[in-house]
């Protein structure tokens, strides 16, 4: 059974072809970072002209590569939701229009979802079956922060159970607002991931940011109980006034001038530009994210006594949180389950794996479904 998915809920147009959910024929992503570079962040508008622009290179792109002709697909995936309405609208839009004129089911696709199946696709690829369930996901990307536990029913059916999210900001976009404010470049994860292993991690102190989460929901009266959510504002408003206080803003613009006509600047482009105490200040961010997040979801796995753990969406893409998880999960006795870095950050073929389950249920879109920017899982 061969799938075609399309992925467009944010700021990469993706198409991939992927063969009973666990063979990738291809995964083509048009990636629009440089186009939102110098804006420090996604320009919804300016996404969905760039989706339009390439949603059928790269579809005919995943084709191309998946060596079939277009007819030959049993069905299409394409993502639902969330993400930004403009941008899923292009990819649903094609979708649809593909799916009448080639008369083959359409699927729709959470994009949530489609994160934790790029572990459960490779996953089935290197192992003979399904990690072993119920597991408990984190995905954490520029937009969400989710821990959800995953579980299969009899009928083969997936099945997703809320147990915790971000309060604010999402761990991603907390790494993208704190690059923007130190006049490093976008998307924030990866330069500050290499800009942190020239600084000392326990340089700075930073908030305990789950104390205050917890704190909110108790002055609120919210349900205490099974609940693991995370609160990342607290971090990143602790780099502005760090940098506020300690005077750090001219040399924060002396960075910015310094590099502003260097299109696609490298971590080596930055150092010049970056005293010790900048480089302290990163690697201390860096390190209280990472911490918050394994630290909770190692506490979640603890009391919700799953078997084992999934890591998931664009900021699994870090190798410190990789090998925290790994070192952590290991004292557990768990065994944790990452994507590969190229199936961590958004793509279709993902997209495409989440719905082999439903094309084997008969779960189909009907011709008026729609992007939905907040849709939710489980
Ligand atoms: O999953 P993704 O491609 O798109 C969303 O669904 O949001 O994730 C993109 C996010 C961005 O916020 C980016 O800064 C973050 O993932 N990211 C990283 C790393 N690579 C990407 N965060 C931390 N470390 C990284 N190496
Ligand atoms: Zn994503």
């Amino acid at each position: 059974m061969l799938i075609l998915g399309i992925e467009s809920s944010c700021d990469e147009t993706a198409a991939a072809v992927v063969r009973d959910g666990e063979q990738v024929l291809s995964n083509a992503v048009s990636s629009q970072i440089a186009i939102h570079m110098p804006y420090g962040g996604v320009v919804p508008e300016l996404a969905s002209r760039e989706h339009l622009r390439a949603i059928v290179p790269v579809v005919r792109q995943a084709v191309g590569l998946a060596e079939i002709k277009l007819d030959e697909v049993d069905a299409l995936a394409v993502t639902q939701g969330p993400g930004l309405a403009g941008s899923l609208l292009v990819g649903i839009t094609y979708a649809k229009t593909l799916s009448f004129a080639l008369s083959k089911p359409l699927i729709a696709v959470n994009h949530l979802e489609g994160h934790i199946h790029a572990v459960l696709l490779e996953h089935r690829q290197s192992a003979n079956g399904d990690l072993p369930l119920p597991a408990l996901a984190l995905v954490v990307s520029g937009g969400h922060t989710h821990l959800y536990i995953v579980s299969r029913s009899k009928a083969g059916t997936w099945q997703y159970h809320g147990v915790g999210r971000t309060l604010d900001d999402a761990a991603g976009e907390a790494f993208d607002k704190v690059a923007k404010l130190l006049a490093l470049s976008y998307p924030g994860g990866p330069i500050i991931e290499a800009l942190a292993k020239h600084g000392n991690p326990r340089a700075i102190a930073m908030p305990r940011s789950q104390v205050k989460a917890q704190e909110k929901r108790k002055a609120q009266g919210w349900d205490q109980a099974q609940r693991y959510d995370f609160s990342f504002s607290g971090i990143k408003t602790a780099v502005l006034r760090f940098v506020e206080k300690n005077g750090m803003q001219a040399s924060i613009e002396k960075r910015r001038l310094a590099l502003a006509s260097t299109s696609s600047p490298r971590p080596e482009d930055f150092l010049p530009y970056l005293d010790q105490f900048t480089l302290d200040l990163v690697a201390s961010f860096q390190d209280a994210v990472i911490r918050d997040l394994v630290g909770k979801t190692l506490r979640a796995a603890e009391n919700l006594e799953v078997e084992s753990l999934i890591v998931s969406g664009g900021v699994a893409a870090n190798g410190s949180l990789r090998s925290d998880f790994i070192k952590r999960a290991e004292a557990e006795g768990l065994n944790v389950f990452f994507p590969s870095r190229v199936l961590s950050t958004d793509n279709a073929a993902m997209i495409a794996a989440a719905a082999y389950p439903k094309l084997l249920a008969h779960e189909f879109a009907t011709e008026h479904f729609s992007a939905q920017a907040s849709l939710a899982l489980g």
